[in-house]
């Protein structure tokens, strides 16, 4: 580190993107150690927000790894990712040795393809994740943007009726399940058995601020306990009303910009872009949770 490199504590300001969530956050500067100060700052913002835009960001993977840190331990990618046993989940058409354009039918760009399902980052396994930290490193100049759901707002909503019926509930969540969507054969056998499907909560509650927020996401697969069908009706319809255009807003990408999403408090969706024509590179780390939502 050189001499100069110091941490400096930032005045941040906020921006509200969205009536309901999300907030810009100007004042940081990632390329440098950030102070505990204004960490701090920055983590309250993310508890209150659920969604953090940081612009001008011009990390690269290290210095993303060491703000990343900040929020607790990373967790490794599953094999099947494109960038599998790293600290990255990549999302990019770009191949990580050559830089070449990854052909559409190629098993890497398959497997990306379940990510346009509304999903909540590691669901699929047993302490799920609390945060996602995606750096955008080459945007495509059009299509690509990234969409984001309040989960929060979707239960605060609900009729009192249905907030009582969810609120004992357990989902069956699981990798296979999502991507299995996309095409059934996807992931091989051992990587299933590397992630196999996992209990969580239906309803999650903030331990900062005691705000509840339901639990969906393309990984759940069916209620426990339920017939099959019935379950899956019920995650369709609060899936739906968690998605109504009151409750979403949609991200267009700049080179630069770092987004941070609070994993037990949104969905979110990547859309599509002409991955023949444009090149896009986004870099995500994934902060593990604490605990699981409940016993396994
Ligand atoms: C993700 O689903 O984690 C990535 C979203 C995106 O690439 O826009």
């Amino acid at each position: 580190m050189p001499a100069c490199y110091k941490s400096v504590t930032m005045t941040l300001t906020v921006r509200k993107l969205h009536p309901l969530f999300g907030a810009e956050i100007g004042g940081v500067d990632l390329t440098r150690p950030v102070a505990a100060g204004t960490f701090e700052e920055i983590r309250s913002a993310f508890e209150e927000h659920s969604v953090l835009l940081l612009r001008g960001q011009a990390i690269d993977d290290s210095q993303q790894i060491a703000f990343s840190q900040l929020f607790g331990p990373l967790e490794t990618t599953v094999s099947a990712n494109p960038a599998g046993g790293t600290a990255f989940a990549r999302q990019s058409n770009l191949d990580i040795n050559t830089g070449d354009m990854i052909p559409v039918d190629d098993r890497r760009m398959v497997y990306q393809r379940a990510n346009f399902f509304w999903h909540t980052d590691s669901s699929f396994k047993r302490v799920p994740a609390l945060c996602s930290l995606l750096s955008a490193r080459i945007c495509p100049p059009e299509g690509g943007d990234t969409e984001f759901a309040t989960l929060r707002g979707a239960y605060a909503t609900l009729p009192e009726t249905m907030k009582q019926k969810i609120e004992p509930l357990i989902a069956e969540h699981s990798l296979a399940y999502s991507r299995g969507l996309v095409d059934p054969n996807v992931l091989t056998e051992a990587q299933k058995a590397e992630v196999p499907p996992v209990k969580q909560r239906l309803v999650r509650t903030n331990p900062v601020n005691g705000r509840k927020a339901l639990y969906v996401s393309a990984h759940a697969s069916h209620i426990v306990g339920w017939p099959f069908a019935e379950g899956r009706a019920l995650l369709d319809e609060l899936t739906a009303h968690a998605t109504e255009p009151e409750f979403c807003f949609a991200h267009r990408w700049r080179n630069g910009d770092l987004i941070i999403w609070d994993n037990r408090a949104v969905l979110h969706r990547a859309t599509p872009y002409d991955t023949v024509k444009y090149k896009r590179l986004m870099q995500r780390t994934t902060v593990a949770g604490d605990a699981p939502t409940v016993a396994q």
